[in-house]
């Protein structure tokens, strides 16, 4: 051998069952890769942040990585490319006595190259304003053949209410007219796996989620969600958005990081049948512990029972109800008034509603809608 450097990783004839495996020695991740009857070996370690890259796979010459989909030439350790210069380090290798043998000294070293930085990155910072409400409407349906869905109607009463009462700005969000994928469970292959901004967000510049991250971390101080009820629970958009908002959580868990600050959140839940209450609960517990924060009353609600079928009169009620409708009206007055003492609190006074704020709601019109 050369040097003490040279390590024994076992008999080729045994490594060659696998055209990519991960092997650590000495603290020094290798990725071995075994291709046209050639062994080669480059760091496990990859560039973005740290994905074991011979838990990857080969797409011809190149490591794709496990986490993310960066991609590392399996001999040269080069990156993809456009991004030959981002680079991880080579081993040389070679074959004595049937056995192969790896130089931990790396022929070529580590240089990483920017890559572009997603604008959802940016630092959160509240610009000067009113008070600025997103409403996200997690009902799902035939986009070409709609329907009438009562928490969709009682989440624009709420926003008309907040543009004509309050002098804030609105933005209403349908979950049914986003295209995004589910959470791929980045969290459940390693904690730093699951990144601020999402992984696929990241990488896929067709996913639409973005544009509730942008509203729900940058823009928004009050989120304002609706959803039915199904099965006695939320809606399955809802589920579907609140499982891509691991990202957010996993930052406070794993970097010390909230994202989420000074900010409100409360719901409309509307449902031909009932179990308000447990919906509401389970919005609740998700909502607080991204860091939000609620109203007094931090919901409105209204279902006929478990009996009730006779969905066309429910309709109807929520059409037609003033208590209902005077409900979400004062759900947006709390939501702003809670909204507008917190941005008061961090010393930003020109974000206050400008003029024509209701007088807080009484508490016996706020619970009436229940
Ligand atoms: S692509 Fe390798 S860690 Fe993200």
């Amino acid at each position: 051998m050369d040097t003490e450097r040279w390590v024994d990783l076992g008999p080729a004839e045994e490594l060659q069952g696998k055209p990519l495996r991960q092997i650590v020695i000495e603290r020094t991740a290798i990725a071995l890769s075994f291709k046209d009857g050639r062994f080669s070996a480059v760091s496990g370690v990859c560039n973005h942040i740290g994905g074991p890259l011979g838990e990857g796979r080969l797409e011809g010459d190149y490591i794709v990585c496990p986490w993310h989909g960066w991609k590392f030439h399996c001999r040269t350790g080069e990156g993809e490319p456009g991004f030959e210069d981002d680079c991880i380090p080579r081993y040389a290798t070679r074959i004595e006595n049937d056995h192969v043998y790896v130089n931990l000294d790396p022929e070529t070293r580590r240089n990483k190259k920017p890559h572009p930085v997603h604008p959802l990155a940016r630092k959160v910072e509240r610009q000067p304003g009113p008070v600025r409400i997103v409403g996200i409407s997690t009902t799902a349906m035939d986009s070409a053949n709609p329907r009438y869905s009562g928490s969709d109607d009682l989440l624009q009463c709420a926003l008309d209410h907040a543009r004509s009462a309050q002098a804030t700005e609105t933005r209403l969000i349908r979950l049914n007219d986003l295209k995004f994928r589910h959470c791929e469970g980045y969290y459940s292959k390693n904690a730093r796996a699951c990144t601020w901004p999402c992984s696929i967000t990241q990488m896929d510049p067709s996913d639409q989620l973005d544009q509730v991250y942008e509203a729900m971390v940058h823009w928004a101080d009050v989120v304002l969600l609706a959803t039915p009820i199904r099965w006695g629970s939320a809606s399955s958009l809802y589920y579907k958005m609140v499982e891509r908002m691991n990202c957010i959580q996993n930052q406070i868990t794993t970097h010390n990081k909230v994202l989420i600050r000074d900010k409100v959140a409360a719901f409309i839940i509307v449902g031909g049948q009932d179990n308000i209450q447990a919906v509401a609960g389970q919005m609740l517990g998700f909502f607080g512990e991204i860091g939000f924060l609620f109203p007094q009353f931090p919901y409105i609600a209204h279902s006929r029972g478990w009996t009730a079928e006779d969905m066309e009169n429910n309709v109807e009620f929520i059409k037609t109800s003033k208590e209902l409708r005077e409900g979400a009206g004062s759900l947006v007055d709390r939501s702003i008034d809670l909204a507008a003492r917190l941005i008061e609190k961090t010393a930003m006074p020109e974000a206050l509603p400008r003029g024509g704020r209701k007088a807080h709601a009484m508490d016996g019109e706020d619970r009436g809608a229940k």
